[in-house]
């Protein structure tokens, strides 16, 4: 993914040939960046060899789960939809674990039917009701509790999970509770120790002081979790600045935690996987000249990507075909929608720009297209799988006859 002679190309093909055969807005994942981000993932973790578990959320192509299967990675699921979009895809029951605070008795009684691996319950109100349908289908069912182990994730507050105002998990004094109430239950098979403090985390400090309310739990319950589920949140470097997680001494801190316990240890990282390996290519529809600052008018918006409104999230923006004019205005993207927060980011001394060019929005990959609508009854975009240079077309564009 680098420039050839001032184009842009995505694992060999240049982003105009794709915007033109496809047209815009259109989202271009590279396979070869999945592969590679799995593979750094595992190496970073190889002594612990835990079973990656792929959040679902982050990016619920079929097309995307079906190679996550293929590349040994089970699922991290959290409906209905998503858990058979991933046994549909092919992945193994026994790779996927269920979490999520509000699990309805129709997706409990669809999860037990499926015999998944783990249902990592997050309130004892839940587990009576797991307890209740298991007692139903006379089965005994494996299940996780999911810690609230009041750790400040030191990220964005709206995707912060881990801490005791959240809804997340149950909290450390009830959870001896739970545990021992799951202990003395006939249909419930207690496997799993779960946690999840929050998303795009930078800083190892939250997850060393998460690891250490899970030791503290372990000792505290002394009971032989075979699985210990650390959830996923491991950030990504969206500023292009060499910041992302140490994900080596991330894995150095939770084997201290094994010498003691055999536990397997399980991650469900969504962003890490497969963030970096999506762009979305944006047409420039019309350039408005504003006050102090140019309106770069995009084809895409906020529809198709929410983050930038939904979180003030920062995508790097990048020219499609690089000249070396340098503009000294300073120049707004902005897309389509009826509303002021429909705006990617406003840039300083940017490459001039003209109506029609083409620009890519960075590191779209997680919570791009899975966080996309149809707000303005707005189509949902095209999106392509880059393989080897060869072009799958992986989602099409919503037909505006089927909006309608
Ligand atoms: N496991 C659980 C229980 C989760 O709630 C999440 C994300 C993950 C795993 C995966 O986290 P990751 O490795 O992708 O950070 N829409 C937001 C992110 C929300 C994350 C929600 N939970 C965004 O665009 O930043």
């Amino acid at each position: 993914m680098t420039y050839k002679l001032n184009d842009f190309l995505i694992d060999g093909i240049k982003a105009k040939i794709l915007a033109k055969k496809y047209s815009t807005p259109l989202y271009c994942y590279s396979l070869k960046k999945i592969k590679e981000n799995i593979k750094n993932f595992q190496k970073s973790f190889k002594s612990i060899d835990p079973l990656v578990c792929f959040a679902v959320k982050a990016n619920p192509n079929k097309i995307i789960l079906r190679q996550m299967g293929k590349l040994g990675l089970g699922a991290d699921v959290v409906s209905i939809g998503e858990l058979m979009r991933a046994l549909k895809a092919g992945i193994k029951p026994n790779k996927i674990v269920f979490s999520g605070v509000g699990k309805t008795s129709h997706e409990l009684i669809y999860a037990i039917k499926k015999n998944i691996l783990l249902i990592n319950a997050e309130s004892k109100s839940e587990i009576l009701e797991i307890e209740r349908i298991a007692k139903k289908e006379k089965k005994k069912v494996k299940v996780g509790v999911r810690l609230n182990p009041n750790t400040d994730a030191k990220t964005l507050i709206q995707i912060s999970t881990g801490k005791k105002e959240n809804k997340f998990g149950i909290p450390e004094k009830d959870l001896l509770h739970v545990v021992k109430y799951i202990k003395n239950s006939k249909y419930l098979d207690l496997k799993c120790l779960s946690v999840h403090i929050g998303s795009q985390i930078l800083d190892h400090t939250p997850y060393e002081k998460m690891l250490k309310v899970v030791r503290r739990i372990i000792n505290k319950t002394k009971f032989k979790f075979e699985y210990i589920d650390l959830g996923g949140g491991m950030g990504i470097d969206y500023e292009n600045k060499n910041r992302r997680l140490n994900l080596n001494k991330y894995s150095k801190s939770i084997k201290k935690i094994l010498i003691k316990n055999k536990s397997k240890i399980i991650f469900e990282p969504g962003r890490s996987i497969i963030g970096n390996s999506g762009f979305l290519i944006s047409k420039i529809i019309y350039i408005k000249e504003g006050h102090k600052k140019d309106f770069i008018i995009l084809d895409a918006a906020m529809n198709d990507l929410m983050r930038p409104a939904l979180y003030n999230a920062n995508h790097r923006i990048i020219p499609a075909n690089k000249n070396k004019k340098k503009t000294k205005r300073t120049y707004e993207f902005v897309g389509p929608i009826c509303e002021s927060t429909d705006k990617f980011s406003t840039l300083k001394g940017f490459q001039k720009l003209k109506e029609k060019d083409l620009i890519l929005i960075c590191d779209v990959g997680a919570y791009g297209m899975s966080l996309s609508s149809n707000y303005n009854l707005r189509p949902k975009s095209t999106e392509l799988l880059i393989n080897k240079s060869k072009i799958q077309v992986i989602n099409k564009r919503q037909r505006l006859k089927d909006l309608i």
